[in-house]
């Protein structure tokens, strides 16, 4: 199972590489969001080449985060411990809440007080998916119907595989709720269903599905047809 929570820096890294931003007058907003996990740290990141004689502010909305000043940092009300930055354009936030979620802008001045860089990052704070688990039904003439559940997760995404290959439609019947899908008749094999949202991916234990089996296939599953039995 991949931990995606810890490559996050580095994907911050990866993006910061094709999101630069020039330094100027320009306004610049970063299109791609940010995705952090909730109670994690995340970065909000810039890449300039700013020397440490400027001065940054940190803002979200109206209201100031950090300010850089005479190489001092000073973080103001509920990001006070709560906040770091990191390098010059990059501002670290701990213990992330739900609330965290919305858009960030750096200011940066030279010493002249000129305003040389203006930025704008939108963060989104999820929960990690749980582990999913699947439900089945044997269908009277040999279908199969899946349901995919999650208790946890932020916007969650639903994948189903079949002995490690993905299903499509000439496997299954899908509809417009990707948790739920119908296996066509005579088709076997070991099923996960695999959750995920932007920070994070679970796959479900597998399944073996034998609709053709019914002995075998009750042991496994709930029953809720009568001919199951
Ligand atoms: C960047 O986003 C901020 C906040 O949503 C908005 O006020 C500003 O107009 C945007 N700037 C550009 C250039 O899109
Ligand atoms: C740092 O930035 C200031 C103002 O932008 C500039 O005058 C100075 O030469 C820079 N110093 C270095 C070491 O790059
Ligand atoms: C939710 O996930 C979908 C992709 O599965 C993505 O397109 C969408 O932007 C996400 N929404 C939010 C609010 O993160
Ligand atoms: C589902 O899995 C397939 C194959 O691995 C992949 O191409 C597809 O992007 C995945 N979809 C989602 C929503 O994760
Ligand atoms: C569906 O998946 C199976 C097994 O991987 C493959 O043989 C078949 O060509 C796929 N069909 C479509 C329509 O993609
Ligand atoms: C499904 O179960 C039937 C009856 O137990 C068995 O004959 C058949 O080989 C099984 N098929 C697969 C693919 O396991």
């Amino acid at each position: 199972m991949i931990n995606l929570n810890k490559f996050i820096p580095y994907w911050l890294f990866l993006f910061s590489l094709n999101a630069y931003v020039i330094a100027g007058t320009s306004k610049e907003n970063i299109s791609m969001p940010v995705y952090g996990a909730l109670g994690d740290s995340v970065y909000l990141h810039f890449d300039t080449t700013l020397n440490s004689s400027v001065e940054v502010q940190w803002k979200r909305g109206v209201n100031r985060i950090a300010v850089f000043k005479n190489s001092r940092t000073v973080f103001y009300d509920s990001y006070v411990n709560r906040a770091e930055i990191f390098a010059i354009a990059t501002l670290r936030l701990d213990r992330t809440q739900k609330s965290d979620t919305g858009n960030y802008c750096v200011e940066v001045f030279d010493i002249t007080g000129c305003n040389i860089l203006n930025g704008c990052i939108q963060l989104y704070i999820q929960e990690p998916v749980s582990q999913p688990v699947i439900y089945s039904t044997c269908l009277s003439h040999g279908e199969v119907l899946l349901v995919c559940a999650v208790d946890k997760g932020d916007n969650a995404s639903f994948n189903w595989s079949l002995d490690g290959v993905s299903l499509n439609i000439s496997l299954a019947y899908f509809s417009d709720e990707e948790h739920v899908v119908i296996l066509k008749k005579h088709v076997f094999g070991n099923l996960v269903c695999i959750v995920s949202n932007q920070i994070s991916e679970k796959h479900s234990d597998s399944v073996n599905l034998n609709c053709s089996g019914k002995k075998e296939w009750t042991q496994l599953v709930n029953c809720f047809t009568p001919d199951c039995y």
